[in-house]
């Protein structure tokens, strides 16, 4: 972790890339905890506010000129900063649990490794503009292959990210594995090529053995 950031025992990041089974696997978190009478906010990335929804929308949408690596990195980041303020940080005062659909490894996996940026900027930016670590974060971890074709299933047109070749994906997959390896007190690595019953059953017991 960067000594300079808060980490905060009730916020829980899920990762992973492309049809890993994130949103499958946040929803039985936050059954899990609401079972037990616990306060659950639920939310994700890039999003979680009415402003930072609009900038997810530019992120991804197809239709533009190609943005450059740095606008992508700053747009991810600017939604983050809004959701860090609007949100998270409010939820977390109030004394719920916060479960978020990707943060801030994303961007190390994405911009980082994916995309090239360095490293060193993506840690300035986390430093200075989010400021916030999840205490816990699972790492959906799938073969490339296999997550696109539980998208597919899925239908619907690929949105800009979605679009990338699996060249992308793959450099993704080794960065938030690299994350994980670097981090492995905050890192819950979760094999997603199991069924999806599976999957969630090995992350509510992991947050039970994290809660207790
Ligand atoms: N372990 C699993 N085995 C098979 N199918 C799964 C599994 N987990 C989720 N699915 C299915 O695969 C699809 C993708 O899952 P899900 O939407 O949870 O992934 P995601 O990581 O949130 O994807 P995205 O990156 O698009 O947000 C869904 O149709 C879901 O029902
Ligand atoms: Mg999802």
């Amino acid at each position: 972790m960067n000594t300079d950031m808060t980490s905060h025992r009730r916020f829980i990041s899920i990762e992973g890339g492309e049809g890993a089974g994130k949103s499958t696997v946040i929803s039985a978190l936050a059954e899990a905890l609401r079972a037990r009478g616990e306060p659950v906010v639920q939310s994700r990335e890039p999003g979680g506010t009415a402003l930072a929804e609009k900038i997810r929308e530019l992120l991804l949408d197809p239709d533009h000129e190609p943005a450059t690596v740095h606008t992508e990195l700053l747009l991810m980041f600017a939604a983050r900063s809004q959701h860090v303020a609007q949100r998270i940080a409010p939820a977390l005062a109030s004394g719920a649990w916060v479960l978020c659909d990707r943060f801030t490894d994303s961007s190390y996996a994405y911009q980082g490794a994916g995309r090239g940026v360095s490293p060193t900027l993506i840690e300035t930016l986390e430093r200075e503009v989010v400021g916030i670590q999840p205490a816990l974060t699972f790492l959906l971890d799938l073969d490339v292959a296999a997550g696109r074709a539980r998208t597919r299933l899925r239908g619907g047109a690929p949105d800009r990210i979605e679009r990338e070749q699996d060249a992308f994906f793959q450099r993704v997959r080794e960065g938030f594995l690299a994350r994980a390896r670097s981090q492995p007190a905050r890192f819950c690595v979760l094999d997603a090529s199991r069924s999806a019953a599976e999957v969630a059953a090995a992350a509510v017991a992991a947050l039970e053995a994290y809660q207790a």
